[in-house]
Formats: structure tokens, C-alpha cells, sequence
């Protein structure tokens, strides 16, 4: 947090080491390093314009900037068929983490698209079919809850998983085990920290 105060919002160069996949990392951007890379921050919300969720789940808000940029792309994506507002629901469990994030969140005028609450994402309850599921919180729970919320992911929706980079290793492991238990498809995006970009595969035929 003190990172991300510090820079003031401001960009710099991104601070993972780089991979065989990704070998100039510097030539991405960052405000701090919990928070996505600036350009995967970018991805999320043409993602988000170029499919136009009804409700998109997020695991590990952390300050909320993410969650910020995918509300963005649902405010432009406009009112859903039947009138009512698409959503975000972003869950952080750490409370003083969470009451910084709700304070910025509440005084962004993108608020209206976004639900923030102060939970694990092993033990929030979400209604309805999750259209994008952006996995960000600890390493180690990303597989337990991809697996947790797949039931509801739409069959045609779509999975991000950050930090699965060569280096960071864990998620990158965890995405390809549930590919070959046929859980999900993957394809691997070579950022520096790394992200999949999944499907289930009850959407594939
Ligand atoms: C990498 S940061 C998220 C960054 C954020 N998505 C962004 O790009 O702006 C990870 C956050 O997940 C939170 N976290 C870790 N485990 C969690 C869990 N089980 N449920 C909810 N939040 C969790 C941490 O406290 C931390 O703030």
C-alpha cells in the first residue's frame, strides 16, 4: 500500500524479472506491484467491451484499481437489454486493505457498477452465471477457486488467471492441471507476471 501511495498513481517500469517468455519486462508498465500490469489492466477492459458481461467476479481487490478499469468497460458497454446495470463483484478479505479499497471505490464515480465486499473468495456466495471470472488473490488458493466458482462460469465465458508466469509457477501449473483434467482450455499470454486466459470446457462441445 505504501507503494502504491507513494507513486501517487503515477506509471513505472514493471518490476517482475523477465522469463524465457516474457524477456523485457521493462517495457511494461506498473503503479505498484500488487496491482496488474498497466497494459493487462487495459486487456481486462477491452475484454470486458469486447464481450459484455452481465456480472464479472473478481478475487483479490487489493486497492481496487482493477476492479476500477472493469467497471470502466461496463459503464461503456451501457445499460444491459432489460434496462438494469451489468456488475463487479470484488472480494477482499484482508479488512484494512478492504476499508482503503472502499473508500476509493465509494468516491468513484464508476461505484454504481461495483460491489466490493469485504470476504474470502472461499467463502463468498455470488448468484448467477459469471460471465468473466478474474482470478487475483493468493497464489496458492487459484486453483480451489476456479474450481469453486466453475459450476457457475458461463460455458461460453471466460477465466483470467493472473501471476502464471515461468517464475511464479504456481498458477501457471494449477491452470495447466485443471486443462488436463479437462476442466478448462488455457492459452498462456507472455506478460511479464504472466496470464491465462481460460474457458471451460463444457463450452467447447
Ligand atoms: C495481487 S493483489 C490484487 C490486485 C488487484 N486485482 C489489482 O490488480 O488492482 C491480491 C489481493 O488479494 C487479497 N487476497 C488474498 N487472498 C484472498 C482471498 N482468499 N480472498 C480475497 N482476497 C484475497 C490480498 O489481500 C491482496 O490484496
Amino acid at each position: 500500500m505504501l507503494q502504491h501511495e507513494r507513486s501517487g498513481g503515477a506509471m513505472q517500469p514493471e518490476y517482475h524479472r523477465a522469463t524465457p517468455e516474457c524477456p523485457q519486462p521493462q517495457r511494461w508498465s506498473m503503479i505498484d506491484s500488487m496491482t496488474a500490469e498497466v497494459e493487462v489492466l487495459e486487456f481486462i477492459a477491452t475484454l470486458v467491451t469486447t464481450l459484455k458481461p452481465r456480472l464479472v467476479v473478481e478475487t483479490g481487490s487489493f486497492l481496487g484499481v482493477s476492479t476500477e478499469w472493469i467497471a470502466r468497460g461496463l459503464e461503456r458497454n451501457g445499460p444491459l437489454p432489460d434496462g438494469s446495470r451489468a456488475r463487479v463483484i470484488s472480494c477482499e478479505f484482508d479488512p484494512v486493505v478492504y476499508a482503503k479499497a472502499k473508500a476509493r471505490l465509494d468516491a468513484s464515480p464508476l461505484s454504481p457498477w461495483i460491489e466490493l465486499r469485504n470476504q474470502s473468495s472461499l467463502e463468498m456466495h455470488i448468484d448467477g452465471t459469471i460471465d468473466l471470472f478474474f482470478s487475483d488473490s493468493d497464489l496458492d488458493i487459484r486453483e480451489a477457486e476456479v474450481k469453486r466458482f466453475l459450476p457457475q462460469i458461463n460455458p461460453h465465458g471466460i477465466i483470467l488467471m493472473h501471476d502464471a508466469s515461468s517464475h511464479l509457477k504456481t498458477v501457471r501449473e494449477a491452470a495447466l492441471k485443471m486443462e488436463s483434467e479437462g476442466l478448462i482450455s488455457v492459452v498462456l499470454l507472455p506478460t511479464p507476471r504472466g496470464l491465462v486466459v481460460a474457458q471451460p470446457r463444457a463450452g467447447r462441445g
